[in-house]
């Protein structure tokens, strides 16, 4: 692989037979190939010394050998030294889209990035004119085989190293972290007044946690979703929606994926979020979105609730949400507590002597031992009420602590549980030195 196959590939136009039949053509290397990129970042190309491109030519060569031979990995671009503000990398990785194999480029700026994909052609001509004094200086070739790396000295030579491969297997090349989503970022209006993607539909870089959390909470959902009824409208109720990140999506998923005839209403009791989140839903044409100012408490629904959202209502205020849910016999009841003082300063007054005492002179222990019992109580008298329930982590501990989701599927319940269900919520506050839990005193189970 050298100054020979270099040479090959700039004067021949010639077809190389991919490994999925799809037939390459290099033509397009040749000819006027920056002015037909889709923009990236410009350098200035410096002359290229032929003595001095055999490094070069190599490395460039290399990447194309290694994509025809499928032990291509990745490739990525440091050392930037032009006039692109705040560039800092360059990522390129082979995907299939549509079954045809691209290159999909990342540029890494310092606070965002940004994706393109281009064909085979247009991406080995982008990285080659990319890889210069006032460009890229520095590359790093992965392949299953060897990693290669290209360094452009102050001289303005090129020089590459090979050492052991870092990665033994190839990248799966489908396009499908994105695909597998349940939402696509391209497209959507709300995510950019949101300020979680460009106009491109690019996810910030800052924003790709919440844009993951956005996806797994609908994909947590989907089941639950697709068994909602379907002959008839039905009415979502966001309790406490805040900037509306996840009542967005939801009205997305709904209506346009799952193809339900769905309104959802946020309830929030901050009034510039409320003007913001019907003006970004009035810019998207969501006509059966709307956000509503108040508190969860005095909100009264037009007819029924169907399913009741809650994601991070302060203390008592998830309870305010659970008991409307219960009141208006919503199908689905999705909760996602925040604090727990309510039950924490019950415990703390009480000072009941137990065998579990010993833990609960630790602050820490108090908490998390506060957080268990009000959300298993929570199911508790959920259950009561006729719900089937599931309590589990939704997202990982390293987004936030507060990543609990009690969820309540509509079912029935036979007299005898709900009197074992009383006991045990008798029973239970009786250990913790509980005087009352909010959702029971609002379901009248008290006493
Ligand atoms: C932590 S934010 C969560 C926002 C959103 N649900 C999410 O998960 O991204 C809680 C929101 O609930 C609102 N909120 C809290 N208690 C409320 C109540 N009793 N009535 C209405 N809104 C409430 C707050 O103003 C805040 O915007």
């Amino acid at each position: 692989m050298n100054i020979l196959v270099y040479i090959a590939l700039r004067l021949q136009s010639y077809y190389l037979i991919y490994p999925t039949e799809t037939i390459i053509s290099l033509e397009a290397n040749t000819k006027g190939r920056k002015a037909d990129l889709p923009s990236p970042p410009k350098t200035v190309s410096l002359p290229i010394n032929f003595w001095d491109m055999d490094h070069f030519s190599t490395f460039i060569a290399q990447v194309q050998q290694s994509l025809q031979a499928k032990t291509f990995v990745k490739l990525s671009l440091g050392n930037y030294k032009g006039s692109e503000n705040e560039l800092k990398n360059l990522y390129v990785k082979a995907v299939l889209i549509k079954r045809e194999l691209k290159l999909s480029f990342t540029y890494r700026y310092k606070t965002r990035d940004i994706t393109k994909n281009y064909s085979i052609a247009e991406g080995i001509a982008a990285v080659e004119s990319q890889l210069d004094a006032s460009g890229f200086r520095a590359a790093t070739l992965f392949t299953t085989e060897e990693n290669l790396s290209a360094q452009l000295s102050n001289k303005g030579d090129w020089f590459t190293k090979r050492e052991k491969p870092t990665q033994l297997k190839a990248e799966s090349h489908s396009h499908d972290k994105e695909k597998s989503r349940k939402l696509q970022a391209t497209g959507k209006t709300y995510l950019q007044a949101l300020r979680l993607t460009d106009a491109e539909g690019n996810v910030f870089k800052n924003a790709q946690d919440k844009w993951k959390q956005i996806n797994h909470y609908i994909e947590l959902l989907s089941s639950m979703l697709k068994e909602l009824p379907s002959e008839r409208p039905l009415q979502v109720v966001d309790m406490g929606a805040g900037k509306g990140y996840l009542t967005f999506a939801l009205y997305d998923y709904l209506r346009h994926e799952l193809n339900k005839e769905a309104s959802v209403i946020g309830v929030e009791y901050r009034d510039d979020l409320v003007t913001l989140c019907n003006q970004i839903a009035a810019d998207s044409s969501f006509t059966k979105l709307s956000f509503v100012q108040g508190t969860i408490e005095d909100y009264q629904p037009v007819g029924a609730i169907d399913v009741l959202i809650a994601l991070h209502a302060c203390d008592t205020a998830t309870d305010d949400a659970i008991f409307k849910g219960i009141q208006h016999g919503a199908e689905l009841i999705v909760v996602a507590p925040c604090c727990h003082k309510q039950i924490r300063r019950e415990m703390e007054a009480s000072k009941k002597q137990n065998e579990l005492d010993f833990l609960l002179q630790h602050g820490i222990f108090l908490e998390r031992q506060a957080e268990m019992v009000t959300d298993g109580l929570r199911a508790l008298i959920l259950e009561y009420h006729g719900y089937q329930t599931k309590v589990f982590q939704f997202v990982s501990d390293a987004h936030t602590p507060k990543n609990v989701l009690v969820v309540g599927v509509k079912k029935t319940i036979t007299p005898q549980r709900q009197q074992e269900i009383r006991e045990k919520i008798r029973t239970s506050k009786s250990f913790f030195g509980i005087g009352y839990h909010h959702l029971e005193r609002l379901t009248g189970l008290e006493g």
